[in-house]
């Protein structure tokens, strides 16, 4: 008997109670406790039988730590099976969350109850997989084929007063009472002789469904999650519900469960899971590191960024007080951030009554002297090093003595930015991505001096906003800028050699990418970096035979700084953010290879992904080698939640796993002898490729 399932009888009520901390997984044991429980309770004298789960939770899910293992007895559908088919009404009594498997079990169980904080959803297709315990044939038939697909495709779960309303729960009961308030829902069920209500048998919902309804579905599943195999798959599944008997729906739903499964899409999806739970990990940071609390946090700037930012802390109700240099820069940022909450509001997402409450949390000011309570300072002032020593120096002045000062700098060196003050402990990077209040990606760098008692407060604050953070350490553009500088030399060399924009983004938009390279240039505003340029002063600094395209500083010269002002490396329509091929970049690209003496040449699709993947790959083999990144997946992380890597293909370094490190390796030196100014193989890539080893 599994010691993970009992079953007890409460007078006339049969109890099967499920205790599997942390979350009450549907392990192997727990599979076959309920497989016994049940059957005992089928044999017994009760009027019925409660399922209920200690602990926080209902049946949270399945046990992912089973995944890719052979499965041990009972299966799943022969348990569920078992249950289904109990002679007496069985009450699913459902608190915490009933998820994917969970809900499965509860769908199984003839009628549903749950506590007004219950949550239910089947999440698998996050994971790039389908509800496989015959999530997708019962719950149209329950709640109709419509409501199914949605909260299949989405994965989202429903707060419990939605789902009793679309017909997943029955019965809200007392959140206190829920044993209580089951075998009364139970009781009654008997004494008003209810019919055994199993969800296989529901056929009206399922029968004479409009057919075009996948259809359309399917269209917009591409649009909204291109590229992603999963949700497609669980259209097709409840399309099966529509059109087959429930045994056959069944075999097809376990078919193509087999399909994702065992795709690269759901071992992608799977191991960014993972990933981002590993990345909260600080390897050297001892257990009992203490946090400070932050309940009140100061800005420094409200421009594109530090608006942004403010609206994170807003949204999770902690006051802040932004600091500007002129009484126009603040009335212009809190406009902007007004703005934001309005359309948001005008969307549904929140009232205006709480649009004002949110604006209620910002107090602006030009004064430092407001600074004096703040538990955390956010600066976003311009990427200048002398502008930010000056506002370091200021703010270790007139800021309590424990108040932590971070910098939004996406490049400067953070060492540099703390040793003006007297407490470098306190400084830290906290990179934000824009647009800031949209963006899930938080780099946390960590100082040399940055004490783990900082680290740990930055990392509970990037979590109470909701944010992934990730922790790297210092260099010029972190992890993810660093990267992408590669990424985007080799994007401008394909122009000088043959390609053009629309190219180039074309093949990054095809293996699932937003968008390209230059796309996304255009959105950023192309002056940006081309002021940098102009600050290092470029190409002459550079050394001798050092490799430089100035295609990117011609388009600028052209006053095309991308969506800004309506033209960069593509034309675009007043208000529309389409982009279009404009033939005077082709003539400008055209007219500077020639100029150059390149002959251009018809580059695929295949060459392009594959030289920006590998400059990737290569540059983030170079960063873990330096410890800039304290783990492969963290690099993954970074790709996935701030540049718009495709979550099914893993990241940057799950990606180069997949096509084998000896392979990129093997395609990286070729590069360098073709461009050996601009490819240098990393050692740990030769290293690991040489071993026949992976980075995870
Ligand atoms: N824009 C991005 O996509 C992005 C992304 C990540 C990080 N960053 C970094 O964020 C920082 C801010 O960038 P941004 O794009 O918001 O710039 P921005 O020019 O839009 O805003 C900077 C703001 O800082 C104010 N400011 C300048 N000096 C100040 C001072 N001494 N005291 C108070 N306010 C001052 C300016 O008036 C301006 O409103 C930079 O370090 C930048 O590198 C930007």
């Amino acid at each position: 008997m599994s010691h993970s399932v009992t079953y007890t009888k409460d007078g006339d009520i049969g109890i099967i109670a499920v205790n599997n901390p942390p979350v009450n997984a549907l392990s192997h044991h727990v599979r076959q406790g309920l497989l016994e429980s049940f059957t005992e309770a089928n044999n017994d004298d009760t009027i019925a039988t409660v399922l209920i789960c200690g602990g926080r939770t209902f049946i949270a899910g399945a046990d992912i730590t089973e995944f890719g293992k052979p499965l041990r007895p009972p299966d799943f559908l022969e348990t569920m099976g078992i249950i289904e088919s109990l002679s007496k009404p069985a009450v699913a009594a459902i608190h915490g969350t009933a998820l994917g498997g969970g809900l499965e079990t509860a769908l199984c169980c003839h009628y549903r109850v749950a506590v007004p904080s219950a949550r239910v959803g089947l999440p698998e297709v996050t994971l790039g997989l389908l509800p496989g315990g015959g999530g997708t044939q019962r719950l149209p038939r329950l709640i109709g084929p419509e409501a199914a697909l949605a909260a299949i495709i989405s994965g989202t779960p429903m707060k419990a007063d939605q789902a009793h309303a679309v017909g997943v729960i029955d019965q809200i009961v007392a959140e206190a009472n829920l044993l209580e308030g089951a075998k009364a829902f139970a009781r009654q069920l008997v004494a008003e002789g209810a019919k055994l209500n199993k969800v296989r048998d529901l056929n009206d919902k399922v029968t004479g469904v409009d057919l075009a309804i996948f259809d359309a579905a399917r269209k917009q599943a591409n649009k909204t999650r291109r590229g992603f195999e999963a949700p497609q798959r669980c259209i097709d599944c409840v399309e099966a519900a529509c059109t087959l008997p429930f045994d056959e729906g069944l075999a097809k739903e376990q078919a193509l469960f087999r399909q994702v499964l065992t795709s690269n899409q759901s071992a992608s999806q799977l191991h960014i899971f993972f990933a981002e739970r590993a990345a909260a990990k600080v390897n050297d940071m001892p257990k009992d590191t203490e946090t400070l609390g932050i309940k009140k946090v100061g800005i420094i700037g409200a421009g594109t960024m530090g608006g942004g930012i403010a609206m994170n802390f807003v949204n999770a109700g902690m006051p802040v007080t932004i600091l500007e240099t002129s009484q126009e820069f603040l009335d212009k940022g809190l406009t902007v951030v007004r703005g934001n909450y309005e359309r948001s509001a005008k969307r549904g997402r929140f009232t205006a009554e709480q649009v004002e409450q949110r604006m209620g949390l910002v107090t602006s000011t030009l004064d430092y002297a407001g600074l004096g309570d703040v538990d955390l300072i956010v600066e976003a002032v311009f990427e200048n090093m002398d502008v930010k020593k000056e506002v370091f120096a200021k703010l270790d002045t007139v800021t309590k003595p424990e108040c932590i000062l971070a910098t939004n700098t996406s490049t400067l060196d953070v060492d540099e930015i703390a040793s003006v003050t007297k407490r470098p402990d306190k400084v830290i990077g906290t990179h934000f991505f824009s647009p800031a209040n949209v963006m899930r990606l938080l780099e946390i760098v960590r100082g040399a001096k940055t004490s783990f008692e900082t680290l740990a407060t930055t990392q509970a604050v990037a979590k109470a906003i909701q944010k992934v953070g990730v922790v790297v350490g210092v260099c010029d553009g972190f992890v993810g800028n660093r990267m992408l500088h590669q990424y985007g030399a080799q994007a401008q060399y394909l122009l000088e050699e043959g390609c053009l924009p629309q190219d180039v983004d074309g093949a990054v938009y095809e293996l699932g990418f937003a968008m390209g390279p230059m796309a996304m240039g255009d959105l950023a505003g192309l002056d940006v970096g081309w002021r940098i340029r102009q600050g290092k002063d470029l190409p002459a600094s550079l050394p001798e035979g050092a490799r430089y395209n100035a295609i990117a500083d011609r388009v600028c010269e052209l006053g095309r700084y991308g969506q800004k002002t309506g033209a960069g490396y593509y034309r675009y329509e007043q208000g529309d953010r389409t982009p279009h091929p404009d033939p005077a970049i082709e003539e400008l690209i055209i007219n500077y290879s020639k100029e150059k003496g390149i002959e251009r040449r018809t580059i695929s699709r295949e060459e392009i992904v594959e030289r920006l993947m590998c400059a990737l790959i290569n540059e983030g083999a170079k960063i873990l080698e330096a410890g800039i990144a304290q783990r492969a997946s963290d690099i993954d992380v970074i790709y996935v939640y701030g540049y718009g890597f495709p979550a099914y293909l893993g990241g940057p370094m799950f990606y180069a796993d997949t096509v084998g490190l000896k392979k990129v390796y093997e395609r990286v030196c070729f590069l360098a002898e073709q461009d050996p100014a601009s490819w240098q193989p990393a050692p740990l890539l030769k290293k690991l490729a040489e071993e026949g080893r992976t980075f995870h």
